[in-house]
Protein backbone atom coordinates (compact mmCIF):
# COMPACT_ATOMS: atom_id res chain seq x y z
CA UNK A 1 0.00 0.00 0.00
CA UNK A 2 1.56 3.01 -0.89
CA UNK A 3 -0.75 5.44 1.55
CA UNK A 4 -2.71 4.91 4.44
CA UNK A 5 -3.75 8.96 4.54
CA UNK A 6 -4.10 11.91 2.46
CA UNK A 7 -1.35 14.76 3.60
CA UNK A 8 -3.88 17.50 4.37
CA UNK A 9 -6.38 15.31 6.12
CA UNK A 10 -3.81 14.69 9.38
CA UNK A 11 -4.73 16.55 12.72
CA UNK A 12 -4.97 16.00 16.16
CA UNK A 13 -7.26 13.50 16.31
CA UNK A 14 -4.49 11.45 14.75
CA UNK A 15 -1.33 11.63 17.13
CA UNK A 16 -0.53 8.27 18.06
CA UNK A 17 -1.27 6.91 14.93
CA UNK A 18 1.44 5.37 12.58
CA UNK A 19 0.73 6.77 8.76
CA UNK A 20 2.30 6.49 5.42
CA UNK A 21 1.67 9.70 3.20
CA UNK A 22 2.72 10.42 -0.40
CA UNK A 23 3.39 13.46 -2.45
CA UNK A 24 5.80 16.62 -4.03
CA UNK A 25 8.81 18.10 -1.40
CA UNK A 26 7.14 21.63 -1.07
CA UNK A 27 9.71 22.58 0.48
CA UNK A 28 13.12 21.20 2.61
CA UNK A 29 14.04 23.21 5.47
CA UNK A 30 17.90 22.49 7.15
CA UNK A 31 18.22 23.37 10.68
CA UNK A 32 21.17 21.28 11.67
CA UNK A 33 20.10 18.60 13.81
CA UNK A 34 16.64 18.27 12.45
CA UNK A 35 15.51 18.66 9.13
CA UNK A 36 11.41 19.52 8.30
CA UNK A 37 10.09 18.54 4.83
CA UNK A 38 7.02 20.26 3.72
CA UNK A 39 4.81 17.33 1.90
CA UNK A 40 2.03 18.34 -0.44
CA UNK A 41 -0.41 16.72 -2.23
CA UNK A 42 -4.06 17.56 -3.51
CA UNK A 43 -5.16 17.78 -0.20
CA UNK A 44 -3.03 19.88 1.61
CA UNK A 45 0.62 19.92 3.21
CA UNK A 46 1.78 18.01 6.07
CA UNK A 47 4.78 18.64 7.78
CA UNK A 48 7.75 15.72 7.70
CA UNK A 49 10.35 15.70 10.87
CA UNK A 50 13.48 14.14 10.82
CA UNK A 51 15.83 14.92 14.27
CA UNK A 52 18.30 12.96 15.82
CA UNK A 53 16.36 9.98 16.74
CA UNK A 54 16.19 9.64 12.91
CA UNK A 55 18.04 6.49 11.40
CA UNK A 56 21.07 8.52 9.78
CA UNK A 57 20.86 6.97 6.15
CA UNK A 58 17.33 8.23 6.49
CA UNK A 59 18.20 11.57 7.79
CA UNK A 60 20.68 11.72 4.85
CA UNK A 61 18.14 11.23 2.31
CA UNK A 62 16.35 14.11 3.74
CA UNK A 63 18.98 16.08 3.67
CA UNK A 64 19.07 15.42 -0.11
CA UNK A 65 15.56 16.26 -1.47
CA UNK A 66 14.71 18.97 -3.69
CA UNK A 67 11.67 20.87 -4.52
CA UNK A 68 8.95 18.63 -6.07
CA UNK A 69 10.91 15.55 -5.56
CA UNK A 70 8.13 12.57 -5.09
CA UNK A 71 8.21 10.68 -1.83
CA UNK A 72 6.94 8.42 -0.02
CA UNK A 73 7.19 8.79 3.94
CA UNK A 74 6.00 6.88 7.01
CA UNK A 75 6.16 7.11 10.79
CA UNK A 76 4.03 8.40 13.86
CA UNK A 77 1.89 11.44 14.11
CA UNK A 78 2.99 13.44 17.15
CA UNK A 79 2.08 17.04 18.32
CA UNK A 80 4.16 19.91 17.53
CA UNK A 81 6.08 21.37 20.63
CA UNK A 82 4.03 24.75 22.01
CA UNK A 83 5.12 27.67 19.67
CA UNK A 84 5.86 25.52 16.54
CA UNK A 85 2.24 25.14 15.44
CA UNK A 86 1.31 26.48 12.25
CA UNK A 87 -2.17 28.45 12.53
CA UNK A 88 -2.04 29.23 9.01
CA UNK A 89 -2.43 25.20 8.04
CA UNK A 90 -5.21 22.62 8.60
CA UNK A 91 -2.29 20.18 9.81
CA UNK A 92 -0.20 22.52 11.75
CA UNK A 93 -0.57 20.94 14.96
CA UNK A 94 1.06 17.99 13.64
CA UNK A 95 3.69 16.33 11.77
CA UNK A 96 4.61 13.03 11.09
CA UNK A 97 7.98 11.38 12.67
CA UNK A 98 9.41 9.55 9.90
CA UNK A 99 11.30 6.44 10.28
CA UNK A 100 10.76 4.91 6.99
CA UNK A 101 11.43 7.38 3.78
CA UNK A 102 11.75 6.60 -0.07
CA UNK A 103 12.53 9.08 -2.91
CA UNK A 104 10.00 7.75 -5.58
CA UNK A 105 10.74 9.83 -8.08
CA UNK A 106 13.83 12.94 -8.04
CA UNK A 107 12.67 16.24 -9.94
CA UNK A 108 14.28 19.02 -12.06
CA UNK A 109 14.10 22.34 -10.92
CA UNK A 110 10.76 23.17 -11.79
CA UNK A 111 10.62 26.43 -14.31
CA UNK A 112 9.04 28.34 -11.51
CA UNK A 113 8.18 27.82 -7.71
CA UNK A 114 5.19 25.84 -6.97
CA UNK A 115 3.59 28.65 -4.41
CA UNK A 116 0.19 30.31 -4.26
CA UNK A 117 -0.93 33.14 -6.21
CA UNK A 118 1.49 32.61 -8.38
CA UNK A 119 2.57 35.61 -10.39
CA UNK A 120 4.47 34.05 -13.06
CA UNK A 121 3.62 35.26 -16.38
CA UNK A 122 0.58 33.25 -18.12
CA UNK A 123 3.14 31.93 -20.91
CA UNK A 124 5.43 29.97 -18.81
CA UNK A 125 2.35 29.01 -16.90
CA UNK A 126 0.17 27.53 -19.71
CA UNK A 127 3.31 25.90 -20.82
CA UNK A 128 3.75 24.27 -18.27
CA UNK A 129 0.31 23.85 -16.97
CA UNK A 130 0.82 20.29 -15.17
CA UNK A 131 2.69 22.16 -12.75
CA UNK A 132 0.47 25.11 -12.46
CA UNK A 133 -2.13 22.52 -11.72
CA UNK A 134 -0.32 21.63 -8.36
CA UNK A 135 -0.78 24.99 -7.02
CA UNK A 136 -2.77 24.85 -4.40
CA UNK A 137 -5.45 27.61 -5.27
CA UNK A 138 -5.53 26.47 -8.75
CA UNK A 139 -5.66 22.78 -7.58
CA UNK A 140 -8.69 24.11 -5.71
CA UNK A 141 -10.81 25.70 -8.21
CA UNK A 142 -10.63 21.90 -10.37
CA UNK A 143 -12.07 20.40 -7.61
CA UNK A 144 -14.82 22.75 -6.03
CA UNK A 145 -16.02 22.46 -10.03
CA UNK A 146 -16.12 18.38 -9.83
CA UNK A 147 -18.27 19.28 -6.55
CA UNK A 148 -20.50 21.75 -8.42
CA UNK A 149 -21.39 19.39 -11.29
CA UNK A 150 -21.53 16.54 -8.73
CA UNK A 151 -24.65 18.97 -7.54
CA UNK A 152 -25.92 19.63 -11.13
CA UNK A 153 -26.05 15.99 -11.98
CA UNK A 154 -27.66 14.69 -8.69
CA UNK A 155 -30.53 17.30 -8.72
CA UNK A 156 -31.05 16.86 -12.48
CA UNK A 157 -31.43 12.90 -12.02
CA UNK A 158 -34.21 13.83 -8.67
CA UNK A 159 -35.98 15.80 -11.09
CA UNK A 160 -36.09 12.60 -13.81
CA UNK A 161 -33.47 13.75 -16.56
CA UNK A 162 -31.67 11.46 -18.60
CA UNK A 163 -28.03 12.48 -19.44
CA UNK A 164 -27.35 11.60 -23.02
CA UNK A 165 -24.48 11.87 -25.12
CA UNK A 166 -24.89 13.68 -28.38
CA UNK A 167 -22.12 13.26 -31.28
CA UNK A 168 -19.04 15.69 -31.90
CA UNK A 169 -18.95 15.06 -35.30
CA UNK A 170 -21.68 16.36 -36.61
CA UNK A 171 -23.04 18.85 -39.14
CA UNK A 172 -22.77 22.29 -38.58
CA UNK A 173 -25.32 23.89 -36.00
CA UNK A 174 -27.00 27.38 -36.40
CA UNK A 175 -25.41 29.37 -32.94
CA UNK A 176 -24.27 32.29 -35.00
CA UNK A 177 -20.63 31.52 -34.38
CA UNK A 178 -17.79 30.31 -36.88
CA UNK A 179 -17.64 26.03 -36.69
CA UNK A 180 -14.38 24.22 -35.88
CA UNK A 181 -14.30 21.94 -39.02
CA UNK A 182 -12.93 18.64 -39.60
CA UNK A 183 -12.31 17.29 -43.13
CA UNK A 184 -13.07 13.98 -43.77
CA UNK A 185 -10.60 11.13 -45.24
CA UNK A 186 -13.45 8.91 -46.56
CA UNK A 187 -15.40 11.86 -48.37
CA UNK A 188 -13.24 14.04 -50.23
CA UNK A 189 -14.40 17.92 -49.86
CA UNK A 190 -16.44 17.18 -47.08
CA UNK A 191 -16.26 18.32 -43.39
CA UNK A 192 -17.72 17.57 -40.00
CA UNK A 193 -18.27 20.45 -37.77
CA UNK A 194 -17.78 20.20 -34.11
CA UNK A 195 -20.56 21.03 -32.31
CA UNK A 196 -21.43 25.06 -31.02
CA UNK A 197 -23.68 23.02 -28.88
CA UNK A 198 -26.15 20.16 -28.86
CA UNK A 199 -29.05 21.71 -29.53
CA UNK A 200 -30.33 19.99 -32.83
CA UNK A 201 -29.55 16.77 -31.23
CA UNK A 202 -31.65 17.26 -28.25
CA UNK A 203 -33.98 18.98 -29.81
CA UNK A 204 -34.47 15.17 -31.63
CA UNK A 205 -34.31 13.64 -28.68
CA UNK A 206 -37.90 15.30 -27.67
CA UNK A 207 -39.28 14.10 -30.62
CA UNK A 208 -37.90 10.38 -29.90
CA UNK A 209 -39.59 10.55 -26.73
CA UNK A 210 -37.06 11.01 -23.91
CA UNK A 211 -38.57 14.18 -22.14
CA UNK A 212 -35.95 15.32 -20.10
CA UNK A 213 -32.59 15.16 -21.42
CA UNK A 214 -29.60 16.53 -19.73
CA UNK A 215 -25.34 16.51 -20.95
CA UNK A 216 -22.49 18.26 -19.49
CA UNK A 217 -21.56 19.35 -23.15
CA UNK A 218 -18.64 20.32 -24.90
CA UNK A 219 -19.20 23.25 -27.54
CA UNK A 220 -17.05 24.61 -29.94
CA UNK A 221 -16.69 28.02 -31.04
CA UNK A 222 -14.16 29.64 -33.49
CA UNK A 223 -15.24 33.48 -31.79
CA UNK A 224 -12.28 35.78 -30.23
CA UNK A 225 -10.99 35.15 -27.36
CA UNK A 226 -12.44 36.91 -23.56
CA UNK A 227 -11.96 36.69 -20.27
CA UNK A 228 -15.38 34.72 -20.37
CA UNK A 229 -14.97 32.94 -23.82
CA UNK A 230 -12.89 29.80 -24.58
CA UNK A 231 -12.98 28.46 -28.00
CA UNK A 232 -13.97 24.98 -26.46
CA UNK A 233 -16.17 25.54 -23.63
CA UNK A 234 -18.92 23.43 -21.31
CA UNK A 235 -22.36 23.45 -21.26
CA UNK A 236 -24.76 22.15 -19.07
CA UNK A 237 -27.24 21.34 -21.39
CA UNK A 238 -31.23 20.40 -20.75
CA UNK A 239 -33.81 19.69 -22.69
CA UNK A 240 -37.64 19.26 -21.46
CA UNK A 241 -40.91 18.26 -23.91
CA UNK A 242 -44.30 18.90 -23.04
CA UNK A 243 -43.37 22.25 -21.06
CA UNK A 244 -43.73 26.22 -21.48
CA UNK A 245 -41.23 28.38 -21.05
CA UNK A 246 -42.45 28.63 -16.92
CA UNK A 247 -41.60 25.09 -16.54
CA UNK A 248 -38.15 25.42 -17.79
CA UNK A 249 -37.42 28.34 -15.54
CA UNK A 250 -39.02 26.83 -12.80
CA UNK A 251 -36.79 23.82 -12.61
CA UNK A 252 -33.70 25.97 -13.07
CA UNK A 253 -34.33 28.33 -10.54
CA UNK A 254 -34.84 25.54 -8.16
CA UNK A 255 -31.66 24.16 -9.26
CA UNK A 256 -29.85 27.32 -8.64
CA UNK A 257 -31.55 27.54 -5.19
CA UNK A 258 -30.14 23.95 -4.65
CA UNK A 259 -26.82 24.72 -5.70
CA UNK A 260 -26.19 27.95 -4.19
CA UNK A 261 -27.89 26.38 -0.64
CA UNK A 262 -25.61 22.94 -1.12
CA UNK A 263 -22.47 24.44 -2.16
CA UNK A 264 -22.44 28.32 -0.62
CA UNK A 265 -24.41 27.26 1.88
CA UNK A 266 -26.40 30.53 0.61
CA UNK A 267 -30.61 30.86 0.17
CA UNK A 268 -32.03 32.79 -2.67
CA UNK A 269 -35.36 34.05 -3.21
CA UNK A 270 -37.29 32.17 -5.65
CA UNK A 271 -39.04 33.23 -8.00
CA UNK A 272 -36.09 34.91 -9.05
CA UNK A 273 -36.78 38.24 -10.35
CA UNK A 274 -37.69 38.30 -14.26
CA UNK A 275 -37.25 41.36 -16.63
CA UNK A 276 -38.33 41.79 -20.35
CA UNK A 277 -35.83 42.76 -22.49
CA UNK A 278 -36.95 45.97 -23.45
CA UNK A 279 -36.87 46.98 -19.64
CA UNK A 280 -33.06 45.68 -19.22
CA UNK A 281 -32.37 47.63 -22.00
CA UNK A 282 -33.91 50.96 -20.59
CA UNK A 283 -33.14 50.64 -17.17
CA UNK A 284 -30.05 49.16 -17.30
CA UNK A 285 -28.65 49.20 -20.82
CA UNK A 286 -27.61 45.93 -20.73
CA UNK A 287 -29.48 42.69 -21.97
CA UNK A 288 -26.93 40.84 -18.83
CA UNK A 289 -27.79 43.65 -15.97
CA UNK A 290 -25.48 43.54 -12.61
CA UNK A 291 -28.26 43.72 -10.13
CA UNK A 292 -25.54 44.31 -6.96
CA UNK A 293 -26.04 47.65 -7.33
CA UNK A 294 -28.64 50.37 -8.70
CA UNK A 295 -27.39 53.74 -11.00
CA UNK A 296 -30.20 53.12 -13.35
CA UNK A 297 -30.46 54.94 -16.09
CA UNK A 298 -33.09 57.48 -16.77
CA UNK A 299 -34.51 58.81 -19.80
CA UNK A 300 -34.04 62.92 -19.88
CA UNK A 301 -35.85 63.47 -23.38
CA UNK A 302 -39.13 65.24 -22.21
CA UNK A 303 -36.59 67.57 -20.39
CA UNK A 304 -34.68 68.43 -22.77
CA UNK A 305 -37.19 68.19 -26.22
CA UNK A 306 -36.60 71.70 -26.89
CA UNK A 307 -33.83 72.82 -25.28
CA UNK A 308 -31.00 75.08 -26.90
CA UNK A 309 -28.21 72.75 -27.04
CA UNK A 310 -28.56 70.97 -30.56
CA UNK A 311 -26.85 67.52 -29.79
CA UNK A 312 -29.65 66.84 -26.99
CA UNK A 313 -32.64 68.42 -29.32
CA UNK A 314 -31.39 67.10 -32.37
CA UNK A 315 -30.93 63.48 -31.06
CA UNK A 316 -34.14 63.68 -29.93
CA UNK A 317 -35.84 65.44 -33.14
CA UNK A 318 -34.09 62.81 -35.34
CA UNK A 319 -36.43 60.00 -33.33
CA UNK A 320 -33.84 59.24 -30.93
CA UNK A 321 -33.26 59.94 -27.18
CA UNK A 322 -31.09 62.05 -24.61
CA UNK A 323 -30.58 59.69 -21.34
CA UNK A 324 -28.28 59.92 -18.23
CA UNK A 325 -26.89 58.46 -15.23
CA UNK A 326 -25.61 59.44 -11.71
CA UNK A 327 -22.63 58.22 -10.25
CA UNK A 328 -22.89 58.91 -6.07
CA UNK A 329 -19.88 60.51 -5.20
CA UNK A 330 -18.02 60.08 -8.10
CA UNK A 331 -17.55 63.73 -8.67
CA UNK A 332 -13.98 63.21 -6.15
CA UNK A 333 -13.43 59.90 -8.14
CA UNK A 334 -13.12 60.98 -11.31
CA UNK A 335 -11.05 63.59 -12.66
CA UNK A 336 -11.21 65.53 -16.37
CA UNK A 337 -8.85 63.19 -17.68
CA UNK A 338 -10.95 59.31 -16.47
CA UNK A 339 -14.09 61.48 -17.77
CA UNK A 340 -12.15 61.47 -20.70
CA UNK A 341 -11.63 57.47 -20.74
CA UNK A 342 -14.99 57.25 -19.98
CA UNK A 343 -16.38 59.19 -23.28
CA UNK A 344 -13.93 56.99 -24.96
CA UNK A 345 -15.45 53.71 -23.47
CA UNK A 346 -19.24 55.66 -24.56
CA UNK A 347 -17.80 55.40 -28.16
CA UNK A 348 -16.87 52.23 -28.75
CA UNK A 349 -20.39 52.09 -27.77
CA UNK A 350 -21.00 54.01 -31.07
CA UNK A 351 -21.80 57.09 -28.85
CA UNK A 352 -20.80 60.17 -30.44
CA UNK A 353 -19.76 62.00 -27.09
CA UNK A 354 -20.45 62.01 -23.30
CA UNK A 355 -21.44 65.10 -21.57
CA UNK A 356 -21.40 65.36 -17.93
CA UNK A 357 -22.09 67.52 -14.70
CA UNK A 358 -19.68 67.34 -11.37
CA UNK A 359 -20.89 68.54 -8.73
CA UNK A 360 -17.66 68.92 -6.84
CA UNK A 361 -16.70 71.97 -4.40
CA UNK A 362 -17.05 73.90 -7.91
CA UNK A 363 -19.77 72.58 -10.24
CA UNK A 364 -17.88 72.09 -13.88
CA UNK A 365 -20.20 70.81 -16.72
CA UNK A 366 -19.68 70.60 -20.40
CA UNK A 367 -22.89 71.23 -21.69
CA UNK A 368 -24.98 73.29 -18.58
CA UNK A 369 -23.95 76.73 -20.54
CA UNK A 370 -26.11 75.44 -23.36
CA UNK A 371 -28.74 75.14 -20.87
CA UNK A 372 -31.13 76.81 -19.22
CA UNK A 373 -30.84 76.97 -15.12
CA UNK A 374 -34.41 75.07 -15.10
CA UNK A 375 -33.59 72.78 -17.29
CA UNK A 376 -30.07 71.83 -15.84
CA UNK A 377 -31.69 71.55 -12.72
CA UNK A 378 -34.74 69.48 -13.75
CA UNK A 379 -32.20 67.09 -15.19
CA UNK A 380 -30.17 67.03 -11.33
CA UNK A 381 -33.52 66.47 -10.27
CA UNK A 382 -34.69 63.72 -12.05
CA UNK A 383 -31.31 61.86 -12.00
CA UNK A 384 -31.52 62.30 -8.12
CA UNK A 385 -27.91 64.10 -8.43
CA UNK A 386 -26.18 65.68 -5.09
CA UNK A 387 -23.64 67.40 -4.11
CA UNK A 388 -20.21 64.59 -4.69
CA UNK A 389 -22.00 63.58 -7.91
CA UNK A 390 -21.02 63.18 -11.57
CA UNK A 391 -23.48 62.73 -14.39
CA UNK A 392 -23.30 61.41 -17.68
CA UNK A 393 -25.76 62.29 -20.41
CA UNK A 394 -25.50 60.32 -23.97
CA UNK A 395 -26.91 61.97 -26.77
CA UNK A 396 -28.35 59.59 -29.90
CA UNK A 397 -31.15 59.41 -32.53
CA UNK A 398 -30.83 55.80 -31.90
CA UNK A 399 -31.76 54.61 -28.59
CA UNK A 400 -30.04 51.46 -28.42
CA UNK A 401 -26.71 53.90 -28.28
CA UNK A 402 -27.72 56.09 -25.54
CA UNK A 403 -28.44 52.64 -23.46
CA UNK A 404 -25.57 50.27 -24.36
CA UNK A 405 -23.02 53.20 -24.14
CA UNK A 406 -24.75 53.95 -20.70
CA UNK A 407 -25.16 50.67 -19.59
CA UNK A 408 -21.54 50.32 -20.16
CA UNK A 409 -20.48 53.27 -17.91
CA UNK A 410 -22.79 52.11 -15.62
CA UNK A 411 -20.60 48.95 -15.05
CA UNK A 412 -17.64 50.75 -15.15
CA UNK A 413 -18.34 53.58 -12.58
CA UNK A 414 -19.33 50.40 -10.28
CA UNK A 415 -16.37 48.84 -11.00
CA UNK A 416 -14.29 51.73 -9.94
CA UNK A 417 -16.67 52.44 -6.76
CA UNK A 418 -16.03 48.80 -5.71
CA UNK A 419 -19.96 48.37 -5.49
CA UNK A 420 -19.64 45.15 -7.60
CA UNK A 421 -19.28 42.79 -4.22
CA UNK A 422 -17.41 39.28 -5.56
CA UNK A 423 -19.31 37.60 -2.78
CA UNK A 424 -22.52 38.64 -3.26
CA UNK A 425 -24.73 37.51 -5.92
CA UNK A 426 -27.78 38.64 -7.58
CA UNK A 427 -29.71 36.66 -9.91
CA UNK A 428 -32.38 37.89 -12.69
CA UNK A 429 -34.14 36.57 -15.91
CA UNK A 430 -33.76 38.39 -19.16
CA UNK A 431 -37.35 37.60 -20.96
CA UNK A 432 -38.42 38.17 -23.83
CA UNK A 433 -35.51 39.09 -26.50
CA UNK A 434 -36.36 40.11 -29.74
CA UNK A 435 -36.67 37.36 -32.37
CA UNK A 436 -34.35 38.95 -34.71
CA UNK A 437 -31.81 41.30 -34.93
CA UNK A 438 -30.81 43.86 -38.06
CA UNK A 439 -27.41 42.51 -39.82
CA UNK A 440 -26.00 45.91 -41.25
CA UNK A 441 -23.57 43.52 -42.69
CA UNK A 442 -25.50 40.77 -44.28
CA UNK A 443 -28.31 43.49 -44.49
CA UNK A 444 -30.85 41.19 -43.44
CA UNK A 445 -32.19 40.20 -40.00
CA UNK A 446 -30.58 37.30 -38.31
CA UNK A 447 -31.80 35.50 -35.40
CA UNK A 448 -30.62 36.81 -32.24
CA UNK A 449 -30.85 33.50 -30.41
CA UNK A 450 -31.43 30.94 -33.40
CA UNK A 451 -33.67 30.23 -35.83
CA UNK A 452 -35.61 27.44 -33.80
CA UNK A 453 -36.59 29.81 -31.15
CA UNK A 454 -40.43 30.18 -31.11
CA UNK A 455 -42.16 33.63 -31.59
CA UNK A 456 -44.73 35.22 -29.01
CA UNK A 457 -48.21 34.09 -29.86
CA UNK A 458 -49.57 37.72 -30.14
CA UNK A 459 -46.63 38.57 -32.28
CA UNK A 460 -46.66 35.89 -35.22
CA UNK A 461 -48.94 38.09 -37.06
CA UNK A 462 -45.63 40.73 -37.51
CA UNK A 463 -43.30 38.08 -38.82
CA UNK A 464 -43.88 38.96 -41.95
CA UNK A 465 -44.87 42.70 -42.05
CA UNK A 466 -42.34 43.53 -39.56
CA UNK A 467 -40.01 41.11 -38.08
CA UNK A 468 -37.92 43.92 -35.74
CA UNK A 469 -41.49 43.80 -33.68
CA UNK A 470 -41.41 40.19 -32.66
CA UNK A 471 -40.16 38.96 -29.57
CA UNK A 472 -39.25 35.40 -28.60
CA UNK A 473 -40.06 33.21 -26.03
CA UNK A 474 -36.23 33.29 -25.00
CA UNK A 475 -34.95 34.09 -21.59
CA UNK A 476 -31.49 34.42 -20.33
CA UNK A 477 -30.30 33.91 -16.98
CA UNK A 478 -27.96 36.30 -15.15
CA UNK A 479 -25.55 36.10 -12.65
CA UNK A 480 -23.77 39.20 -11.29
CA UNK A 481 -24.01 40.94 -14.98
CA UNK A 482 -22.89 37.54 -16.69
CA UNK A 483 -25.03 35.67 -18.65
CA UNK A 484 -24.44 32.42 -17.29
CA UNK A 485 -27.14 30.49 -19.71
CA UNK A 486 -29.91 31.09 -22.11
CA UNK A 487 -32.33 29.27 -23.60
CA UNK A 488 -35.88 29.38 -25.30
CA UNK A 489 -39.28 27.60 -26.11
CA UNK A 490 -38.55 25.67 -29.38
CA UNK A 491 -41.03 25.82 -32.96
CA UNK A 492 -43.01 22.83 -32.76
CA UNK A 493 -44.66 23.86 -36.02
CA UNK A 494 -44.08 23.48 -39.42
CA UNK A 495 -45.89 26.66 -40.76
CA UNK A 496 -44.46 28.48 -38.17
CA UNK A 497 -40.90 27.65 -38.73
CA UNK A 498 -41.54 28.50 -42.26
CA UNK A 499 -42.31 32.05 -41.85
CA UNK A 500 -39.62 32.12 -39.91
CA UNK A 501 -36.99 31.15 -41.96
CA UNK A 502 -38.75 33.57 -44.36
CA UNK A 503 -37.86 36.34 -41.82
CA UNK A 504 -34.78 35.40 -41.66
CA UNK A 505 -34.36 35.57 -45.69
CA UNK A 506 -33.30 31.71 -45.47
CA UNK A 507 -34.78 29.82 -48.78
CA UNK A 508 -36.62 26.59 -48.66
CA UNK A 509 -33.43 25.47 -50.61
CA UNK A 510 -31.27 26.63 -47.88
CA UNK A 511 -33.29 25.37 -45.17
CA UNK A 512 -33.07 22.42 -46.62
CA UNK A 513 -30.37 21.78 -47.59
CA UNK A 514 -29.10 23.39 -44.02
CA UNK A 515 -31.34 21.10 -41.48
CA UNK A 516 -33.51 19.39 -43.87
CA UNK A 517 -33.02 16.22 -41.19
CA UNK A 518 -34.65 18.40 -38.61
CA UNK A 519 -37.40 20.05 -40.55
CA UNK A 520 -38.07 16.25 -41.89
CA UNK A 521 -38.01 15.10 -38.72
CA UNK A 522 -40.94 17.45 -36.96
CA UNK A 523 -43.58 15.90 -39.67
CA UNK A 524 -43.80 12.95 -37.81
CA UNK A 525 -44.93 14.11 -34.64
CA UNK A 526 -43.36 16.84 -32.19
CA UNK A 527 -43.72 17.39 -29.18
CA UNK A 528 -44.06 20.89 -27.33
CA UNK A 529 -40.66 21.09 -25.96
CA UNK A 530 -37.91 23.51 -24.70
CA UNK A 531 -34.90 24.18 -22.88
CA UNK A 532 -31.79 26.01 -21.82
CA UNK A 533 -27.83 25.59 -21.19
CA UNK A 534 -25.85 26.90 -18.50
CA UNK A 535 -22.60 28.14 -19.50
CA UNK A 536 -20.75 25.83 -16.74
CA UNK A 537 -17.01 27.35 -16.97
CA UNK A 538 -18.87 30.65 -16.18
CA UNK A 539 -21.46 29.42 -13.29
CA UNK A 540 -17.94 27.90 -11.56
CA UNK A 541 -16.08 30.83 -12.46
CA UNK A 542 -18.71 33.26 -10.52
CA UNK A 543 -19.31 30.78 -7.73
CA UNK A 544 -15.60 30.76 -6.74
CA UNK A 545 -15.38 34.64 -7.46
CA UNK A 546 -12.77 33.80 -10.63
CA UNK A 547 -11.72 36.46 -12.71
CA UNK A 548 -11.35 34.34 -15.84
CA UNK A 549 -12.85 31.11 -16.75
CA UNK A 550 -9.66 29.82 -17.45
CA UNK A 551 -8.73 28.92 -13.73
CA UNK A 552 -11.98 27.06 -13.69
CA UNK A 553 -10.34 24.63 -16.76
CA UNK A 554 -7.60 22.35 -16.30
CA UNK A 555 -6.05 22.64 -19.99
CA UNK A 556 -7.65 26.00 -21.42
CA UNK A 557 -6.42 27.86 -24.37
CA UNK A 558 -4.23 31.24 -24.24
CA UNK A 559 -5.90 34.57 -25.55
CA UNK A 560 -4.91 33.20 -29.42
CA UNK A 561 -6.59 30.29 -28.96
CA UNK A 562 -2.90 28.06 -28.80
CA UNK A 563 -3.08 25.69 -26.41
CA UNK A 564 0.85 26.07 -25.09
CA UNK A 565 1.30 23.02 -23.73
CA UNK A 566 0.97 20.80 -26.42
CA UNK A 567 1.45 23.57 -28.95
CA UNK A 568 -1.91 23.08 -30.97
CA UNK A 569 -2.90 23.95 -33.17
CA UNK A 570 -0.13 22.87 -35.49
CA UNK A 571 0.94 21.65 -38.97
CA UNK A 572 0.54 18.12 -39.82
CA UNK A 573 3.07 15.85 -42.65
CA UNK A 574 1.87 16.46 -46.25
CA UNK A 575 0.93 12.66 -45.96
CA UNK A 576 -1.86 13.08 -43.77
CA UNK A 577 -3.14 16.18 -45.84
CA UNK A 578 -2.96 14.24 -48.60
CA UNK A 579 -5.25 11.65 -47.02
CA UNK A 580 -7.57 14.05 -46.31
CA UNK A 581 -7.45 15.72 -49.69
CA UNK A 582 -6.44 19.12 -48.42
CA UNK A 583 -3.54 21.39 -49.89
CA UNK A 584 -2.37 24.41 -47.84
CA UNK A 585 -2.07 27.76 -49.23
CA UNK A 586 1.00 29.89 -48.37
CA UNK A 587 0.23 32.92 -46.37
CA UNK A 588 1.90 35.54 -48.12
P1 LIG B 1 -25.96 30.05 -25.94
O1 LIG B 1 -25.27 30.27 -27.22
O2 LIG B 1 -26.59 31.23 -25.27
O3 LIG B 1 -27.15 29.01 -26.11
O4 LIG B 1 -24.96 29.35 -24.93
C1 LIG B 1 -25.36 29.01 -23.60
C2 LIG B 1 -24.37 29.52 -22.58
O5 LIG B 1 -23.05 29.06 -22.86
C3 LIG B 1 -22.10 30.00 -22.40
N1 LIG B 1 -21.14 30.31 -23.50
C4 LIG B 1 -19.81 30.30 -23.39
N2 LIG B 1 -19.00 30.03 -22.35
C5 LIG B 1 -17.67 30.07 -22.55
N3 LIG B 1 -17.09 30.35 -23.74
C6 LIG B 1 -17.85 30.61 -24.82
N4 LIG B 1 -17.25 30.86 -26.00
C7 LIG B 1 -19.28 30.61 -24.68
N5 LIG B 1 -20.32 30.81 -25.51
C8 LIG B 1 -21.44 30.63 -24.79
C9 LIG B 1 -22.86 31.24 -21.96
C10 LIG B 1 -24.22 31.03 -22.59
O6 LIG B 1 -25.24 31.61 -21.81
N6 LIG B 1 -28.18 25.85 -27.62
C11 LIG B 1 -28.40 27.10 -26.90
C12 LIG B 1 -29.06 26.86 -25.57
C13 LIG B 1 -30.54 26.55 -25.68
O7 LIG B 1 -31.26 27.27 -26.41
O8 LIG B 1 -30.98 25.61 -25.01
C14 LIG B 1 -27.05 27.79 -26.70
O9 LIG B 1 -25.99 27.25 -26.97
O10 LIG B 1 -22.95 31.23 -20.55
P1 LIG C 1 -19.42 70.53 -27.98
O1 LIG C 1 -20.35 71.66 -28.15
O2 LIG C 1 -19.25 69.67 -29.21
O3 LIG C 1 -18.11 70.90 -27.32
O4 LIG C 1 -20.11 69.52 -26.96
C1 LIG C 1 -20.35 69.88 -25.62
C2 LIG C 1 -20.41 68.65 -24.78
O5 LIG C 1 -21.40 67.74 -25.29
C3 LIG C 1 -19.11 67.86 -24.77
O6 LIG C 1 -18.89 67.42 -23.44
C4 LIG C 1 -19.38 66.68 -25.64
O7 LIG C 1 -18.66 65.56 -25.23
C5 LIG C 1 -20.85 66.48 -25.39
N1 LIG C 1 -21.47 65.74 -26.48
C6 LIG C 1 -21.24 65.80 -27.82
N2 LIG C 1 -22.01 64.91 -28.48
C7 LIG C 1 -22.72 64.27 -27.54
C8 LIG C 1 -23.69 63.25 -27.56
N3 LIG C 1 -24.09 62.65 -28.70
N4 LIG C 1 -24.23 62.84 -26.39
C9 LIG C 1 -23.84 63.40 -25.23
N5 LIG C 1 -22.95 64.36 -25.15
C10 LIG C 1 -22.39 64.81 -26.26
Amino acid sequence: MYRTDYCGTLSAKDVGRRVRVCGWVQKQRDLGKLIFIDLRDRTGILQLAFDEQTEKALFDLAFSVRAETVVQASGIVRSRGEGAVNAQRATGEVEVAVDEFEILSVAQTPPFEIVEHSDVREELRFKYRYLDLRRPDLARNIIERHKIVKIARDFFDKEGFLEIETPILIKSTPEGARDYLVPSRIHPGAFYALPQSPQLYKQLLMLSGFDRYMQIAKCFRDEDLRADRQPEFTQLDLEMSFVEAEDVMDVNERFLAYLFREYLGKEIELPIRRIPWEEAMARYGSDKPDLRYGMELCDLSEIVRDCGFQVFSGAIAAGGCVMGVCVKGGAEQYSRKEIDRLTELAKTYRAKGLAFTRLGEETSSSFAKFLTNEEHQAILDRLDAHPGDLILIVADANKRVCQTALGAIRVAAADKLGLAKKDEFALCWVTDFPMFEYSEEEDRYVAMHHPFTCPRDEDLEYLKSDPGRVYAKAYDIVLNGNEVGGGSVRIHRFDVQEKVFDALSISEEEAKQKFGFLLEAFRYGAPPHAGLAFGLDRLVSLLLGLDAIRDCIAFPKMQNAMELLSGAPASVPKKALDELHISVQSEE
